[in-house]
């Protein structure tokens, strides 16, 4: 269904369950797994159905798994050096055929595990061991992880997220004199702009980030007191910025039709990912939904001889997915009658959620905007709370790159102009 068409330049091998897999140095280890065609790496807790990753970004569970014996890695978000041993958890048997998948049908309408065969005498103490074992997701890392103490670091401005509007900001920032943090949970800097390498390579060459301070494949775990807490998976930083500017994107939309989830089922951002990364669909592709990542992700098989093999559906005609361990087919309505299309791998446009969470969670506003989901609220200057701005597509911005650099220059001059303001305070920090 996938797999690699470009020889890898610098290959290491990793370990899915013991088989030996090739992979690109560098590159996420779900995309390496993707490009040996193992698609299907997780299960969903509770009802154990098939899981694959959707999103590369960190945003959806279809890639946990247990790493060098810790549970639950996104291996979207860990590079591969080599030598990485994945191994498949929370099932019984193997990850294609887990015995527990017999919840999904047994219960098709969900299970209330809080009330199921609750209070019985003797049933109870069974069914809560049971439900352990179904909803676990993965069991203690086989050593103890020890306690590292996190470094305290300077900034005048930390910017979360380095897309485009993060990166925007940040060179912007840097260029008017600001000391600059740029933080980013990928494993390559460029946010969305991987899946779009050329955008990506115009982007750093007119903006350059040589005098920021890069945190690549750290996290913005949270804000406590204006202290931000970085985190990797090494060690952690506490910075506390003059400025916190809120890059963080947003999570790809999901098609909301009957088996949305099978494995197969790829947002178009994701797949373009994985073309640029040289590893594509080798059968029939259906692309949904229209706007920059479909556009991109229709240029990237088309470029690779995939043109043929694929179809585009507009996302108000697709009225389901087929398929019972992965996708077989979409479903397609016209008018009164629907009609199924054979296709094995799906990429979807479905309209993006913004990334509001962790600016809410350091006391930015945020607003409901229906049809749009929650989003960062700023005001015309693109501020969001005290000393917290926010750009870009959590903001509720589309995914226009024009469009978000502009509100990133924008959003930069008037950060700028607040610091510049303090500096001439008396006493200001
Ligand atoms: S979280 Fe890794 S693919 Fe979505």
């Amino acid at each position: 269904m996938l797999g690699r068409r470009r020889t890898l330049q610098d290959p290491v091998t990793i370990y899915l369950d013991d088989e030996p897999i090739q992979a690109e140095r560098g590159e996420p280890l779900a995309v390496a797994l993707l490009g040996s065609n193992k698609v299907t790496l997780a299960r969903s807790p509770k009802l154990h159905r098939p899981r694959a990753p959707t999103c590369l970004r960190g945003a959806c569970d279809g890639c946990l798994a247990r790493v060098d014996g810790l549970p639950n890695v996104m291996t979207c978000l860990r590079s591969a050096r080599g030598g990485e041993r994945i191994e498949t958890q929370n099932v019984l048997g193997s990850r294609e055929s887990d015995l527990l998948r017999v919840t999904d049908w047994f219960f098709p309408q969900g299970i209330d595990h809080h009330h199921l065969m609750a209070g019985i005498p003797g049933v109870s103490s069974v069914m809560v061991s049971f439900a352990r074992k179904l909803a676990g997701l993965g069991t203690l890392p086989d050593e103890k992880v020890t306690e590292q103490r996190a470094r305290r670091a300077e900034a005048d401005v930390l910017v979360v997220g380095a897309g485009i509007s993060g990166h925007v900001v940040a060179s912007q920032l840097a260029a008017l004199g600001a000391k600059v943090m740029l933080v980013d949970d990928g494993v390559a800097s460029g946010g969305s702009l991987v899946c779009a390498p050329s955008v990506h390579k115009k982007i750093a060459d007119e903006y350059t980030l040589s005098s920021v301070e890069k945190l690549q494949g750290w996290t913005a775990v949270g804000i406590y007191r204006r202290e931000a807490l970085l985190a990797s998976n090494e060690s952690a930083v506490v910075v506390r910025p003059k400025a916190l500017v809120f890059a963080t994107g947003a999570h790809d939309g999901v098609l909301t039709v009957p088996n949305n989830d099978l494995p197969g089922l790829f947002s178009a951002r994701a797949l373009s990912h994985l073309g640029a990364r040289g590893v594509f669909p080798l059968g029939r592709t259906a692309i949904v939904g229209d706007g920059f990542w479909a556009d991109e992700l229709a240029r990237v098989l088309n470029e690779n001889g995939a043109s043929d093999r694929t179809v585009r559906v507009p996302l108000s005609s697709v009225a389901g997915v087929k398929g019972s361990n992965r996708v077989r087919a979409l479903i397609v309505s016209e008018g009164k009658k629907s009609r199924t299309v054979d296709v094995d791998v799906i990429g979807h446009a479905a309209p993006s959620a913004p990334s509001f969470e962790v600016a809410e969670q350091a006391g930015a506003n945020t607003v409901f905007r229906p049809g749009g989901g929650y989003a960062v609220a700023c005001d015309e200057q693109g501020k969001c709370g005290d000393g917290l701005w926010a750009v870009g597509e959590c903001t509720g911005l589309p995914f226009e790159p024009d469009r978000l650099i502009e509100n990133a220059r924008s959003v930069a001059k008037n950060v700028a102009a607040t610091l510049t303001l303090n500096t001439h305070q008396p006493g200001a920090e």
